[in-house]
């Protein structure tokens, strides 16, 4: 089917498993186009299809990735998503800074390549968004890469490409890193993209049911497990700070009142390796209902991991792209907010949902002008 408004040029940093879903579901739309695409807005954004987004360069630093084909990187272990065959990609991964990305329980699976100096590589890496059209960074670097997700939004900024930040390092809801990004007028999404069905939203959505139904919520804890290289990666505590912040502000910022610090619990739990791409979730609530007499909810959630977010992805992608063509810059506030846990500016749901249909519309854009 043909677009009305042509493609969306994109890059991808870090062609890990998160990626490999969203590449394969993207081929999987453009070789089923009578299949509606499982998202979360419309099948058309302001004349944008999922079968518009096409990604025309990549970087990571895994020496089985670096100089591969998109294609086969995808493919290349550690990763695991292996839902369907791929053809031929004309795009070679490209060398990026390895800086903090490989953290030490990673370290036996990601062996990466470290041929040029960080300057080179910047200057590299700029050129080749240049001579490829990138107008799009898509991040999915690892959990606790702060520098490595700095040097990608400098080079963003330095290349005037737009910024759609999956991961929790603060960038998009970083005020200094906002107003850089403002000022150059370059669009940035972010941070840490929430999944379609996955543990931030269900948690999220049943705390904001506790307090629009007038209830108290006391207690609550989020447990997750899953068996892939993220999880591998968040076994290192200090690694974790910024995405513990993430998950629970993004629970919090549901509650009238805030829940005291030690009576909430957030965070990634535990790497199962035979569970692979599968994470569980365990979610408790407790609180009181009328007359002080208590209720709990006890949940387990069990999904896909890297089909989870994917979908979230294109839309934000899309978001980044009706930024570009209108000329706004910053922090696109309602797409972060709607698509990501640690947005600048949280709201329900549902309001982030109003927020970013208004922007679609071309009617709101607060931050980014
Ligand atoms: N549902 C989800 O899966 C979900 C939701 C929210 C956020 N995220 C975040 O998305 C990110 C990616 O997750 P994933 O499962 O794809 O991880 P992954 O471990 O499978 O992939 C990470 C990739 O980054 C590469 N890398 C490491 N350092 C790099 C550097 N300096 N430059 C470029 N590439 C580098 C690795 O080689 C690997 O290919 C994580 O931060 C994760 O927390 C995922």
């Amino acid at each position: 089917m043909v677009s009305r408004m042509g493609k969306i040029k994109c890059g991808v940093v870090g062609v890990g498993n998160c990626f490999a879903g969203l590449y394969q579901g993207l081929h999987y739309y453009k070789e089923n186009p009578e299949k509606g695409v499982i998202g979360l807005m419309h099948q058309d954004m302001a004349g944008y299809r999922t079968q518009d987004i096409e990604f025309v360069s990549a970087f990571d630093v895994g020496s089985n990735k670096v100089g591969k084909s998109l294609d086969e990187a995808t493919y290349a272990e550690p990763n695991m998503v292996d839902w369907i065959r791929l053809p031929k990609s004309d795009v070679i991964v490209q060398e990026s800074p390895v800086l903090d990305g490989v953290g030490k329980y990673v370290e036996d699976v990601i062996k990466p390549v470290t041929n040029k100096p960080i300057s080179q590589l910047r200057e590299d890496i700029k050129k080749h968004i240049k001579e490829t059209g990138t107008e799009i960074i898509v991040s999915y670097l690892p959990v606790g890469s702060q520098k490595a997700a700095e040097f990608w939004a400098e080079t963003c900024l330095e290349a005037g490409v737009a910024f759609v930040n999956c991961m929790p390092v603060f960038i998009a809801s970083d005020p200094d890193w906002e107003k850089k990004f403002r000022e150059k007028k370059v669009p940035v999404i972010g941070d840490d993209i929430k999944g379609q069905i996955g543990a931030t939203i269900v948690h999220r959505v049943l705390t904001r049911l506790t307090q629009d139904r007038g209830a108290e919520l006391d207690k609550t804890y989020q447990l997750n497990v899953g068996g892939n290289t993220d999880f591998q990666n968040m076994l290192e505590r200090s690694r974790l700070e910024s995405k513990k912040v993430s998950k629970t502000e993004s629970v919090q910022s549901q509650m009238k009142n805030r829940i005291p610090e030690e009576n909430i619990h957030i965070g990634p739990s535990d790497h199962v390796p035979f569970l692979q791409n599968t994470k569980l979730c365990f979610l408790y609530m407790e609180g009181r209902q009328w007359a002080d007499i208590p209720y709990k909810i006890d949940l387990k959630l069990d999904v896909d991991d890297k089909a989870n977010s994917a979908g979230i992805v294109v839309d934000a992608v899309r978001a980044a792209k009706i930024a570009l063509d209108r000329g706004y810059g910053g922090a696109i506030e309602s797409a972060s907010a709607y698509l990501m846990k640690h947005p600048p500016v949280q709201m329900s749901d549902p309001e982030a949902k109003a927020a970013l249909e208004y922007f679609i519309m071309g009617k709101e854009q607060k931050l980014g002008k």
